[in-house]
């Protein structure tokens, strides 16, 4: 099988690190992948958010199977273009990608097909937005309704951070996609992911893990794309898992009531509260970085389940998992999510792999042309780590993150902290 990835994070990283130990993949192309992915695969340059363009390099170089990494091809309707081009492709095209391309979309559906989540409104005028605000009080969360990397959340607790939030999104701090803002229930409770491939039909659920959005220690700071994440989460009770389950299958029956052919992996991010999990938000991809924690588990053949899925044929599939405990520390360069300088040298990635169980995933790297590996993006690398157990996987991460710098490489030292503590750790 010869395989298109899209995407150059550290999830695509993870993603080709399993597809080229596949016994039927013979390729792998990357677009445009990373450091990391160019010494196992060959990267490729492509317009990655144009459907045709992908759907011709496709063709061209006898794809069998295109994977799609993030999300801004996935809402562009790349899986679209793949599939009417004849090939086979993992990820949801722009229907179902609306899940995570619009916020409003995605409250809608969950309030037709009663799946638990937060009260929220949507706004597309400033001053009734700041109406609400008064009315509701905080603390209460903005959202900005498209695709802002991650940082179109703002956690505010008093009026005048969301209302300064609301003004924001107004102004065009994220585009387009801040056009619309939601108005969201501030949920109280620890925070947990739970990833599932699905063909549409089939749901095979992943481990939970756990991500740790804010940039500083002890959850302070702006919210990122992840700063560090671990599976399974240890807090989790089995009634809260078997919630999280049902509410992920029914949420597959809804697309498909809806007639949404959603094939990929669906990303049901939640809250456990009081009352239950309830859907905090939901993706159309994979976590990044709750991949670099989840995929380095399983052992069966990632390349096997992928097409299957993408073939609709995932009933035929059983996925096999080690017990191993998972923890990836976010390496970041100084100043993300804010402004950051790239080009720093990379030094310690061999060191850090020498320590047992670490693996270490490029994200924002690039390969010089004099074979030095430098910085090339807010977060760098993800030193990720399995062990027998949660303490002894969360020390081997940090055992190599401590073998790695960059200048102005910075990192949070409290990855798993939290829920080595237990669930009391989160009740204030
Ligand atoms: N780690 C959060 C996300 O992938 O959206």
């Amino acid at each position: 099988m010869r395989i298109l990835v899209l995407g150059g994070g550290g999830r695509e990283h993870a993603i080709v690190t399993s597809l080229v130990t596949s016994p039927v993949v013979t390729a792998v192309m990357v677009a445009p992948g990373n450091g990391g992915t160019a010494a196992i695969a060959e990267n490729v340059s492509l317009a990655i958010e144009d459907g045709e363009a992908v759907a011709a390099f496709a063709r061209e170089n006898a794809i069998d199977l295109v994977v799609i990494g993030p999300e801004a091809p996935l809402v562009a309707g790349v899986a679209d273009s793949v599939r009417a081009a004849g090939i086979a492709a993992f990820g949801p095209g722009a229907e179902g990608a609306r899940l995570e391309g619009s916020k409003e979309f995605a409250k809608e559906l969950m309030r037709r097909h009663n799946i638990p989540t937060g009260e929220s409104r949507a706004f597309t005028d400033l001053e009734p937005a700041l109406a609400y605000l008064d009315e509701v009080g905080a603390p209460v969360v903005v959202k900005a309704d498209g695709l802002a990397a991650g940082k179109g959340v703002t956690v505010a607790m008093d009026l005048s951070i969301a209302r300064d939030a609301v003004r924001e999104c107004f102004a065009g701090r994220f585009g387009e996609a801040g056009s619309t803002v939601l108005i969201e229930e501030y949920l109280v409770g620890p925070e947990c992911s739970i990833l599932a491939f699905t063909d549409g039909h089939t749901v095979l659920l992943m481990a939970p893990a756990q991500d740790h959005k804010r940039a500083y220690e002890d959850d302070q700071g702006p919210n990122t794309g992840g700063m560090g994440v671990y599976s399974p989460v240890p807090i989790v009770t089995p009634h809260e898992h078997a919630a999280m389950v049902a509410i992920m299958e029914h949420t597959v029956e809804a697309l498909a009531e809806e007639d949404i052919d959603y094939r990929g992996v669906l990303y049901g991010g939640f809250i456990l509260t009081d009352d239950g999990p309830k859907v905090l938000e939901f993706n159309a991809r994979s976590g990044d970085p709750e991949t670099q924690v989840v995929l380095p588990r399983l052992k069966s053949d990632l390349a096997g389940a992928m097409l299957a899925t993408a073939e609709g044929r995932l009933a035929d599939i059983d996925l096999e998992w080690s017990d191993e405990w998972a923890v990836s520390v976010v390496l970041a360069s100084g100043g993300y999510p804010g402004d950051y300088d790239t080009d720093m040298p990379i030094s310690g990635i061999d060191r850090a792999e020498q320590v047992p169980g670490v693996i270490v995933y490029h994200a924002g790297t690039r390969l010089a042309g004099d074979g030095h590996l430098l910085t090339a993006g807010g977060r760098v690398l993800n030193v990720t780590a399995l062990g027998p157990d949660f303490a002894s996987a969360r020390e081997r991460a940090y055992e190599g993150v401590a073998a790695i710098s960059f200048d102005g490489m910075f990192y949070r030292s409290d990855i798993g902290a939290r829920a080595l503590r237990g669930r009391a750790a989160w009740m204030v």
